[in-house]
């Protein structure tokens, strides 16, 4: 929905821009008067300032709350409930744990051994539920919490090498019973 919404927002865009391109490129052949053009923007300049500052400040309150680092910055004050080290080698995860369980806070240490990837988390569904870099010589805490038993994959989305690709493997989040949902 979010995907299709974006495109079609991207396909007006393209589209507008070049509306804009054919209208110059139509009137390029064509005389005007300079002083009488400039007056006309002139004009229209404070306006179209006003309406920019307007989009920018409306824009940026509704998108600033969603961005998630205030959460993880707010988490990093409390110690997490569990601590997953991770390791990115060429071509594979090492956990210290395969399997957490459901509604913990759970702080995964990341690192790697030999170049830089990263980690991405990714529910069933297919929708990346969080992610950070694998930097040798430095670990990054990701904290997360997941409401949602299951199977979920861990995939590398940098590329690092010729088998980037197969950089996969599956992480259980079990339910409050012990018993990892269907
Ligand atoms: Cu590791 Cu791509």
């Amino acid at each position: 929905m979010l995907q299709a919404t974006v495109w079609a927002l991207t396909g007006i865009g393209i589209g507008f821009v070049l509306l804009v391109y054919l209208y110059v490129f139509v009137q390029s052949g064509k005389q005007a008067d300079t002083a009488t053009v400039t007056a006309g923007f002139y004009r229209i300049r404070p306006w179209w300032f006003g309406v920019l500052a307007v989009v920018m400040v409306v824009a940026a309150a509704f998108t600033l709350p969603q961005l998630p680092y205030a959460d993880t910055h707010n988490r990093a004050a409390t110690p997490p409930d569990l601590t997953v080290q991770v390791v990115g080698h060429q071509w594979y995860w090492e956990l210290s744990q395969n399997e957490v369980p459901v509604n913990k806070d759970i702080a995964f240490e990341v690192t790697a051994k030999d170049v830089n990837h990263s980690f991405a988390i990714y529910d069933e569904s297919g929708r990346m539920v969080a992610q950070t870099q694998a930097m040798p010589g430095y670990t990054n805490i990701l904290r997360y919490r997941f409401d949602t038993p299951g199977t979920y994959k861990l995939l590398c989305l940098e590329y690092c090498g010729v088998v980037h690709h197969a950089m996969r493997s599956d992480f259980v989040v079990t339910a409050e019973n012990g018993e990892a949902q269907q």
